[in-house]
């Protein structure tokens, strides 16, 4: 038997997206911006900075699980604190709903191209993973019902989708979960939420509560908090109890929960928040429309592109950081000829689509037709 299992030694490790500064000096540039990750381009809300600074002389007391974070989250959302998870991200969640409820011979089920934290999750945990084409570029809910299987345990739904930005609605929900046995758990991934929730189309969640589903949110987007680690998820209480006795008992760390409290208050940042990025999303589908960039229409924080060759999509990339904007492939995300791109401040747009004209004029790289 080896040391390293077979599963993860088969893994590639998590390439994170180059830094800015990495890029300045790679380059010898004077500015770069990251327009990578989809983070948020006015930086972490500014209460909970605040809230961060007033809880570090409390850093010698162990956390208390999220506990407070729970509570004030099932008073916002209606519904009781054992319906509330917090934890180090939705992707920390993520992680704890695999060791919670998965066994060696279950398979999970999801689209082709989503988010990869899922695929990785379910290679580190050996079980069989499985995937169904997109239908114009949205998750294909009928295909998946289709393929449900006796060993499916998990389905993985992203709404809106990673890197798509594409969502799916209410209506399309229904229908799909009347199809999934009560044995299967169905993954709600809601990180982009509230970039899409004036959207009439788009379901939230919260409104409907199924004894199999868990949503999952988090604070590292719409409210700057990434590099902190802060997420929490809504589920029937049974869920909630069994994931509580398998987490870390002391995620998230008390600086991530001290400001994932105060972010939720902070109404004006959140607000800003949305504008700049509807603002943002507009004028750069504008200027690709003008430019004949091809890109699927988004409802997220970011804007997948699309090119005629793999070959083509790693042209852009590297042009685009030889203007000093770092923008994403995502090959590794099931779109080989894609390029994901954040929506960033109104100054970094325009940097984008002043660096994105460049790239298109030059001779190599030619756009879809
Ligand atoms: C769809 C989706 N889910 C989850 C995450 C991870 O979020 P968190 O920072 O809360 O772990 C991301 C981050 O990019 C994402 O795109």
């Amino acid at each position: 038997m080896p040391l390293v299992p077979p599963q993860i030694a088969a893994l590639q490790p998590y390439q994170t997206a180059k830094t800015a500064d990495e890029i300045r000096k790679l380059y010898n540039l004077d500015k770069v911006i990251k327009l990578a990750s989809n983070e948020n381009p006015l930086g972490p809300s500014p209460q909970a900075l605040k809230a961060i600074a007033a809880s570090l002389n409390g850093l010698s007391v162990y956390p208390t699980g999220g506990l407070k974070l729970r509570q004030i989250l099932a008073r916002q959302f209606d519904v009781k604190p054992e319906n509330v998870i917090a934890g180090s991200g939705s992707e920390g969640i993520m992680s704890n709903i695999f060791r919670t409820f998965l066994e060696d011979n279950d398979e999970v089920l999801t689209a082709d191209a989503t988010f990869i934290g899922f695929r990785v999750l379910a290679q580190s945990r050996g079980v069989a993973y499985r995937t169904v084409p997109l239908r114009d570029w949205k998750f294909d809910l009928q295909k998946l019902a289709e393929a449900v299987t006796d060993r499916t345990k998990i389905v993985y739904l992203a709404n809106p989708n990673n890197p798509t930005g594409t969502i799916f609605t209410r209506h399309e929900f229904d229908d799909f979960y009347r199809h999934i046995p009560e044995r299967v758990l169905i993954i709600l991934d809601e990180a982009y939420f509230e970039y899409a929730q004036d959207n009439p189309r788009y379901p939230d969640s919260m409104h409907y509560r199924y004894d199999n589903v868990i949503t999952l949110r988090t604070f590292s987007k719409a409210y700057g908090l990434a590099g902190v680690r802060i997420g929490y998820g809504f589920a029937h209480e049974s869920l909630i109890a069994n994931l509580l006795k398998v987490k870390l008992p002391f995620e998230p760390s008390s600086l991530a929960e001290a400001a994932g409290i105060a972010a939720l208050s902070d109404r004006e940042f959140l607000h800003r928040t949305l504008e700049t990025n509807a603002r943002g999303l507009r004028f750069v589908t504008r200027e690709f429309t003008e430019m004949g960039v091809q890109f699927v229409p988004s409802e997220a924080n970011f804007i997948l592109t699309l090119w005629p060759s793999a070959e083509a999509a790693g042209g852009l990339v590297e042009s685009l950081l030889h203007s000093g904007v770092i923008v994403r492939p995502m090959a590794a995300f099931g779109v080989p000829n894609g390029v994901r791109i954040s929506i960033g401040s109104d100054e970094e747009n325009e940097m984008l689509i002043a660096a994105m004209g460049k790239a298109v004029a030059a001779e190599e790289l030619v756009l879809c037709s």
